[in-house]
C-alpha cells in the first residue's frame, strides 16, 4: 500500500473518526507521528496548532505527504525512518503518537519492544504514548479463516470512479500474523481500469504483550479504550486504544 499513497487515500482519506481524539489529546504540543503515512492524522492536528514531525519509512508517502502540506500551507517536519530506530536525540518530543493500527505493521516481538523503547527515548518525562492498534474483534473475517479465503468488496467513491478490491487472507495462529493479498480494480478515466496487487502483512499482539513490553519501556498507562468515544476495552471493541506516560 505504500508504494500507492493515491490507493491509500482512496481507501482511508475520508476516514475522520479518530481525528478529535487525536487534536483533544495533543493539543498544541511537539508531537512525533510514526507512520504518518499521506498526513491524513498529521494534517489536521497542525492546523490545530500542533508542531507535528511525521515520520515513515515509505518514500511515496513522504512525498505525498509533502504535497499536501505544501497545498495546504502547513509546516510538518517530515522524516523518512523505521519506528524503532528513531534518528531523535532523548527528550525531543511531547508526545509520540502511532494511530490507525500503524502498530501492526510491526511483526516480531523484539522490534515492537524497540519501538516502544525508542519512543519512551525520544519523550520527555511525563511525555505521552498513544496508539490504536487493531482489535480481533473487529478484523475476525482476517482471523477466521481455512487458510485462504476470498470476498469482494466493492467501495465505491464518486460515481464513474469505482474501486473494486478483492481481498485473500491467510492468518499464521502460531506467529500471530495476518497476511493480506488485495486486488484493486481503479476506473481512472473513461472507463480505463488499472489493477494493483498489494501484499499486506500485519501481527495481532495481545493486550497483555503491549502491557509488559509498556511496562518494561517504563510507560504509565492512563487509559486503555475501544473506540475513540472512550468506551471501556472489552472483547467486542472496535479498536485497542492505549495512552500512557513516560515514568
Ligand atoms: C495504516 S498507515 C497509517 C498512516 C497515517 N498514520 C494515518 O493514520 O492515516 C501505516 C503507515 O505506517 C508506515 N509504516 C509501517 N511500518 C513502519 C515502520 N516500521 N517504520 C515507519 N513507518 C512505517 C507505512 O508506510 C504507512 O504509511
Amino acid at each position: 500500500m505504500e508504494e500507492f499513497p493515491s490507493l491509500y487515500d482512496l481507501t482511508y482519506a475520508d476516514y475522520q473518526e479518530d481525528i478529535p481524539f487525536w487534536i483533544d489529546l495533543i493539543g498544541r504540543t511537539e508531537v512525533l507521528e510514526l507512520g504518518v503515512g499521506t498526513g491524513r492524522v498529521a494534517l489536521p492536528l497542525a492546523v490545530a496548532g500542533a508542531g507535528v514531525t511525521g515520520l515513515d519509512h515509505s518514500l511515496q508517502m513522504i512525498r505525498s505527504a509533502r504535497n499536501k502540506m505544501t497545498q495546504a500551507g502547513s509546516r510538518i517536519n517530515l522524516v523518512y525512518s523505521d519506528l524503532t530506530r528513531l534518528p531523535f536525540s532523548e527528550g525531543s518530543f511531547a508526545s509520540v503518537i502511532c494511530p490507525f493500527s500503524t502498530i501492526n505493521y510491526v511483526t516480531d516481538l523484539a522490534a515492537l519492544r524497540r519501538a516502544f523503547s525508542e519512543a519512551r527515548r525520544v519523550l520527555r518525562k511525563g511525555g505521552l504514548f498513544a496508539f490504536e492498534a487493531l482489535s480481533w474483534h473487529t478484523y475476525d473475517r482476517w482471523l477466521n479463516n481455512d487458510g485462504l479465503q476470498h470476498v469482494v468488496d466493492r467501495v465505491g467513491k464518486a460515481p464513474g470512479e469505482p474501486i473494486d478490491i478483492t481481498y485473500s487472507y491467510q492468518f499464521d495462529a502460531a506467529h500471530q500474523i495476518a497476511t493480506q493479498e488485495r486486488l484493486y480494480r481503479v476506473t481512472v478515466a473513461d472507463g480505463v481500469r488499472k489493477e494493483y496487487l498489494i501484499h499486506w502483512r500485519n501481527r495481532f499482539a495481545f493486550r497483555a504483550e503491549y502491557l509488559l513490553l509498556l511496562e518494561d519501556s517504563r510507560f504509565a498507562i492512563e487509559l486503555e479504550a475501544g473506540d475513540y468515544q472512550g468506551s471501556t476495552y472489552s472483547h467486542d471493541a472496535e479498536a485497542y486504544i492505549v495512552v500512557c506516560r513516560a515514568v
